[in-house]
């Protein structure tokens, strides 16, 4: 008998995801992304951020609109950008260990669909039996948390009636926890902070977007981070600003460790 190594998880994962030699998004999370959007909002929302020329707009976010054109265009690609860190940096010998991930700055939920997602392929390829992970989220804004909250379910309510009950789906969806937090608010994060504990900390294409800047960015990497990640745990940044800053804030999280 072969006894496969413990990391063999993460190579298979990896596999699941190389098409041709390039990452892709998983089957299920294209046509979850295009059961969202259509091409019509995605043509007309094009033309509007041509026009414009900018690349992030939190002022549109009201618009449905916008969010269709956020989940196609942003997530998309923050998704496989997102999954393969995860696999990469995963703090657990398995993928069945009930990693604690804290996801901060949620927009439309790009980070837990990037973690179901990950938990739907691991089930199918029979490497993740359910306890997979731990999922909170924090945002200031309660919109995008509703809005998150309603996205990832939806993505596991779409998995769950093409292939049947997913064991993940009811540990990771149905466990995870959102929270209405501004990072502005340096006693409420220190509160925050002082009560819980995480594995991975994933701050997605927000330190970059943080409002107001400054105070935030601080509580976020000196109080928040240093609060709650676990020893041996992993914090993820990932930003589209220019290396320069996405170093520094790679650092500040680091010395704050
Ligand atoms: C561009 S979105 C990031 C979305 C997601 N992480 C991704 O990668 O697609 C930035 C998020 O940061 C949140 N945010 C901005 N300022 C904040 C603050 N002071 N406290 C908490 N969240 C904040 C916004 O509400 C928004 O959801």
């Amino acid at each position: 008998m072969t006894i496969a190594p413990r990391t063999d998880w993460k190579s298979r994962l990896r596999g699941a995801y190389m098409r041709g030699g390039r990452w892709v998004l998983s089957d299920a999370m294209q046509s979850f992304i295009l059961g969202c959007t259509s091409l019509d909002v995605l043509r007309a929302e094009l033309a509007v951020h041509q026009q414009r020329g900018s690349s992030y707009n939190d002022a549109s976010w009201m618009r449905g609109e916008y969010r269709q054109w956020y989940l196609a265009f942003y997530s998309a690609k923050y998704i496989s950008s997102l999954q393969r860190a995860l696999i990469e940096y995963w703090p657990a010998d398995s993928f069945d260990s009930e990693v604690r991930l804290l996801d901060v700055g949620v927009g439309p939920g790009t980070t837990a669909l990037a973690l179901m997602d990950l938990c739907e392929v691991a089930e199918r390829l029979g490497i993740a039996h359910g306890d997979v992970a731990r999922f909170a989220a924090i945002d200031r804004d309660p919109d995008k948390l509703d809005y998150a909250y309603e996205l990832s379910f939806a993505f596991a309510r779409q998995c769950e009636t093409i292939h049947g009950p997913r064991r993940w789906a009811r540990s990771v969806a149905a466990g995870s926890d959102w929270f209405e937090l501004d990072l502005v608010d340096g006693d409420s994060v220190r509160d925050w902070a002082a009560r819980r504990s995480f594995d991975v900390v994933v701050v997605s294409n927000t330190f970059s977007e943080l409002r107001p800047q400054g105070q935030a960015a601080q509580h976020l990497s000196q109080v928040l981070v240093p609060g709650v990640l676990s020893r041996g745990g992993a914090a993820i940044v990932l930003e589209p600003a220019p290396p320069k800053s996405t170093a520094r804030w790679a650092r500040s999280v680091i010395h704050s460790r």
